[in-house]
């Protein structure tokens, strides 16, 4: 090769390795050493030279991210060391009897103490991915453990998979197989559905899917759009490499710049795994990604060695399992419910059964839209999910269960709670009736709730009861009803009366925000009201201001702008409102100059899982300072609090320079350390 055409390769060999190297800082640490622009203009050489000198074309340059051509069908990919299953533990107990089979095979005494590593199991595909001298030269599926498919482009693809592994502390082996967990974060996955629904695509029915098919694309284009990340978990063929541990594999993975789960521990001893076991079913729900359980490994590689595995299960490892949050069983029949704005909502009503120790007897089913898309019909089996404490919702059909015996559901063309009649708007079905005494129950629970009006002691089968005896026609009339008559109701008393009084008499002094919000204006949710409550100062001035006035707060579209004009325009309601002053509710109005708080106008946004505290607690901790909690991160968020296991939000927040703080200066900026 003449002389300047070699220093040509050189030159892009060594733009390729910085590039991969600070794509390894950037999206592995999570700590860039440059900025975007210098990592442009690398990057910006490095294409132009490869465009010029195509002969130096390699599919491993960071270039080729983007995607390679498709493909008719994946090759085959024969794994050298077959990529074996975990048998699974469902309980405390399946846990110990592991411990005690490990013991007895390793002719151990029961008092012994096995020293494992505990990893949080992800819920996604798994993947081989072949690194030569150092180099990305194949990637594949599990498949059935011994065959896989070939989705070496497809992996490429994936940023935080290391195209060339680092080589600074330690060289990488000339053969080194790794394996890992292909996932999606619940927020990429979330994104991606809306899209996919927007597009008229049929919606994944779990990030697990999600990930599994984006890896199995036939057009890498196509994956690199996906938002897939992956944590390597431990490795297959190797040569030139010697690992006494699996906590050894972990840290040289690490060193070689693979991204490994930073919840991975070791636990000394079957009593330290139950107990991670409780710390990471703690924190799942607040954790970017899925995990369904735990991984459990046997420290020592001599010790696997000696194990060995059995009906492709390696006696070294098991799977220790959270209680499912997903679970089978059938409609029974499908209700429907008024909201306060009179929308209708499908509700299936279920053989009740256990979820994550929760007995769950109903399941949400949105609109008649989801219903045909998901093809749910009474009598079906289906799979419930129940995530933490959201409202539990049918994920699938089980078609295969079908008797021929299941129904169509049909939205009524009158409501079931009035009769009158049902039309529809959108996706939505409504119920029209002025009167309608669902809408109106609905609409004094919203009232009451503890971020409108906060009034404690009204729950749903008291206000059944005020208005089905005509009590209260409207939430105004909560405040006309003397304290004889509440302590003449139903699983009420005395005590009981006097206490609602006195939250009655409180309510009155309520901020402005919060009684806007208690109105119920059509999309004026509980942040808007305090956009409107801040900007308007006082109800007399909201009451009057125009489309145009509205349309000038930054937050309000045309739609809430219309929305909240015809809300005031409307006698019924205005008549309400001045029932409500009538009876001595007083919105305060916001002060002109609002006090200093040490918070006041700062944005924060959470990602990972805070020690101290919950996300709630958190939320109200920083908002009785000042400050406001966005759910992301966008130009205006101030800071963002990091705890552990940071999601994507923390990529993005670098991304535009945005201040990070770990949970110990979020502790300290509040008081609390
Ligand atoms: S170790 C012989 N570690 O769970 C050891 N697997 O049925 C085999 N998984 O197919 C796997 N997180 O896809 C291991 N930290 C982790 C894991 C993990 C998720 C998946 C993996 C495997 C399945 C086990």
């Amino acid at each position: 090769m003449p002389e300047d055409k070699e220093k040509i390769r050189e030159e892009i060999e060594r733009l390729r390795k910085e590039i991969e190297y600070h794509n390894y800082r950037y999206y592995v640490l999570n700590s860039p050493v440059i900025s975007d622009a210098e990592y442009d203009r690398l990057f910006r050489r490095l294409q132009e030279l490869e465009e010029k000198y195509p002969e130096f074309f390699d599919p491993n340059s960071p270039t080729q991210r983007v995607g390679a051509k498709p493909v008719e069908a994946f090759g085959v990919v024969e794994h050298k060391v077959p990529m074996l299953s975990l048998a699974n533990a469902f309980s405390e107990e399946e846990m110990r009897e592991f411990d005690r089979r490990v013991k007895r095979f390793l002719g151990l005494s029961e008092n012994e103490v096995i020293e494992y590593v505990a990893e949080p199991k992800i819920d996604g595909a798994a993947v081989s991915i072949l690194y030569e001298n150092g180099k990305l030269t194949r990637a594949a599926t599990r498949g059935d453990g011994i065959r896989g498919e070939d989705v070496t482009s497809n992996v490429r693809t994936i940023k935080t998979v290391p195209l060339i592994l680092v080589d600074e502390e330690l060289p990488p082996p000339p053969v080194l197989e790794v394996r890992g967990e292909v996932f999606m974060e619940k927020e990429a996955f979330k994104k991606l559905n809306e899209e996919r629904l927007k597009r008229g695509e049929e919606p994944f029915a779990n990030p697990r899917n999600a990930a599994a098919g984006s890896l199995r694309q036939l057009d890498p284009r196509v994956t690199a759009e996906r938002p897939l990340d992956i944590f390597f978990y431990g490795v297959g063929y190797y040569e030139g490499v010697e690992f006494k541990t699996h906590w050894e594999v972990l840290n040289k993975l690490k060193a070689w710049g693979l991204k490994v789960n930073p919840l991975s521990k070791i636990c000394k001893g079957v009593d330290e795994v139950i107990e991670r076991h409780k710390y990471l079913e703690s924190i799942r729900e607040k954790l970017p990604y899925e995990i369904d359980g735990m991984v459990v490994k046997v420290n020592s590689i001599e010790l696997q060695r000696r194990l060995g595995e059995v009906s492709r299960s390696p006696r070294w490892a098991i799977a220790y399992k959270f209680p499912p949050t997903m679970e089978a069983t059938q409609i029974v029949d499908i209700k429907v419910q008024v909201g306060r704005t009179g929308v209708l909502t499908p509700v299936a009503i279920l053989k009740p059964v256990k979820i994550g120790g929760v007995e769950v007897s109903r399941a949400t089913l949105h609109n008649q839209d989801e219903i045909e898309r998901k093809d749910i019909r009474i009598g079906d089996w289906v799979f419930v999910e129940r995530a933490g404490d959201v409202i539990p919702e049918v994920v699938k059909v089980i078609k295969e269960r079908r008797t021929g015996k299941e129904r169509p559901f049909k939205m009524p063309d009158r409501c079931p709670e009035c009769g009158a009649p049902v039309v529809r708007d959108g996706a939505y079905h409504r119920c029209i009736g002025l009167a309608c005494p669902a809408q109106l129950k609905a609409r004094i629970r919203h009232f009451v709730s503890k971020r409108a009006m906060d009034i404690e002691g009204i729950g749903p089968k008291l206000i059944d009861q005020l208005v089905s005896k005509g009590l209260v026609k409207d939430p105004a009339d909560l405040y006309a009803i003397p304290k004889h008559v509440w302590a003449s109701l139903e699983n009420m008393g005395e005590k009981s009366a006097e206490n609602i009084m006195k939250a009655l008499e409180k309510s009155k002094n309520v901020e402005l925000w919060r009684f806007i919000h208690a109105l119920g204006i059509r999309h004026v949710g509980e942040h808007l009201s305090q956009v409107l409550a801040n900007r308007f100062k006082t109800l007399e001035n909201l009451m009057k201001a125009t489309e145009e006035d509205l349309l000038k707060v930054p937050e309000v579209g045309p739609e809430v702008a219309k929305s909240v004009v015809e809300f005031f325009r409307n006698p019924e309601n205005r008549k309400v409102i001045e029932k409500l002053l009538k009876y001595g509710v007083r919105p305060k109005p916001v002060e002109e100059k609002e006090e200093e708080k040490p918070l006041s106008g700062k944005i924060f946004v959470f990602t990972g899982a805070l020690k101290s505290m919950t996300r709630d607690e958190a939320k109200n901790l920083v908002e009785s300072l000042g400050g406001r909690v966005a759910s992301s991160v966008s130009k205006k968020v101030d800071i963002v609090v990091v705890g552990e296991s940071p999601g994507s939000k923390l990529e993005k927040a670098r991304k535009l320079g945005i201040k990070t703080i770990n949970e110990e200066e979020f502790l300290k900026m509040v008081g609390r350390a």
